[in-house]
């Protein structure tokens, strides 16, 4: 049968929708032990840019002409496996494509090659993309990072940057349903709004119009307590002279680097660490897998409850993937991108 494929067909400096191309090809038959899935959504993720150049490090770069690979979630149509029927519902690494053949290996999420899935069970008020979404990684970055690499204390004050983004918007309703003081910022005056009305955020600006070091210091009277890093160097270095003594600095990402062909600016007082005591930690979200089921559970009982609250924007068609993932770098998107691929 043929299929579509999203390629990559050069490196660039700063990365545009003619990176990409669509190419249909011909998958082969099925061999013993191999299954064949159609994939149902796709995530876009920011380590993604990374993984356009060709000297990506955490994962392998991405190929030019080849298939490339990201968080999917599909249904087997056809299996010569034993352990996988048709219509079970898989998660692996094999994005970007509308079907894929696996030779289903163990997957273990992000980490895995292509050739792995999981089964996943549809439990009552569960749909295939939420293991994208709300169980997805930028969700488990958020509540490891709330739950496990933190210890977030009531009354205590947390500053999460991208609040408005996948990791922002999780990691900051947690922190209120700790009992923390919530500051946080984005890049449009309706994010910003969202996050206060919404979210419930204590204190939100918008640093496209507000100074980082007067946004912060405003929503932070009695200093900060807790960093959680998704945007910039800029923000993580105005954080530092706010710092209260002995407090964390949490780096999940700096998304302001991925698409600036290797200009990055350094980061700015760093003697507060010394002064202050501070421990900076970045930390991957796959350190914390063991709290895995936790997570889930107390994701479908918050999103149960209330509250939790979980925006995403879905595209439609295997087309429009470019599109959805330089949405990330713009600005433009809002809360978790997914592409849907098949019904
Ligand atoms: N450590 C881990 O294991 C792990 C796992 C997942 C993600 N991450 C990291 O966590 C961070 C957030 O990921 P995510 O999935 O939540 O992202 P996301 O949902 O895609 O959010 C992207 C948002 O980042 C903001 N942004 C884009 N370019 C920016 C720039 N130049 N400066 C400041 N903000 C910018 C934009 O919001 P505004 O309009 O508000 O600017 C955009 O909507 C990233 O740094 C990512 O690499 C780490």
């Amino acid at each position: 049968m043929k299929t579509k494929q999203v390629h990559l067909i050069r490196r660039p400096v700063h990365a545009s929708v003619a990176d990409f191309t669509i190419r249909e090809v011909e998958l082969p038959s099925l061999r013993d032990g191999q299954v064949l899935v159609e994939n149902l959504f796709m995530s876009v993720d920011p380590y993604m840019r990374r993984s356009m150049d060709a000297e990506a490090k955490d994962l392998p770069p991405w190929p030019i002409g080849g298939p490339l690979d990201g968080p999917s979630i599909g249904r087997v149509i056809q299996s010569r496996n034993s352990k996988y029927r048709e219509g079970d519902i898989v998660e692996s690494m094999s994005g970007w494509q509308e079907h894929f053949i696996s030779n289903a290996g163990d997957f273990i999420a992000y980490c895995s090659a292509n050739d792995a899935i999981a089964r996943r069970t549809m439990q009552d008020g569960v749909n295939p993309e939420d293991y994208l979404g709300l169980f997805g990684i930028a969700s488990q970055t958020a509540y490891f990072g709330m739950t496990c690499a933190a210890t977030p204390v009531a009354g205590e004050t947390v500053v999460i940057s991208s609040g408005a983004g996948t990791v922002g918007m999780m990691a900051c309703q947690i922190a209120k349903l700790k009992g923390m003081r919530v500051v946080t910022s984005a890049g449009s005056d309706d994010k910003v709004s969202w996050l206060r009305v919404e979210l419930g955020v204590d204190h939100a600006f918008n640093y496209k119009r507000t100074a980082l070091d007067v946004g912060l210091r405003e929503g932070c009277p009695r200093g900060i307590d807790l960093v959680l890093e998704n945007a910039s160097p800029e923000h993580f270095s105005a954080c530092l002279p706010l710092m209260n003594p002995g407090k964390l600095m949490l780096i999940a990402g700096f998304i302001s680097i991925y698409d600036t062909g290797g200009r990055v600016n350094p980061i700015a007082n760093f003697e507060y660490v010394l002064d202050r005591y501070v421990t900076i930690k970045a930390f991957p979200f796959m350190d914390y897998l063991y709290a895995y089921d936790r997570f889930v559970d107390d994701m479908v009982k918050w999103r149960r409850a209330g509250t939790i609250k979980f925006k995403q924007k879905v595209y439609d068609g295997i087309e429009s993937a470019p599109e959805a993932f330089l949405s990330l770098f713009t600005g433009t998107s809002h809360g978790k991108v997914l592409v849907r691929l098949g019904m």
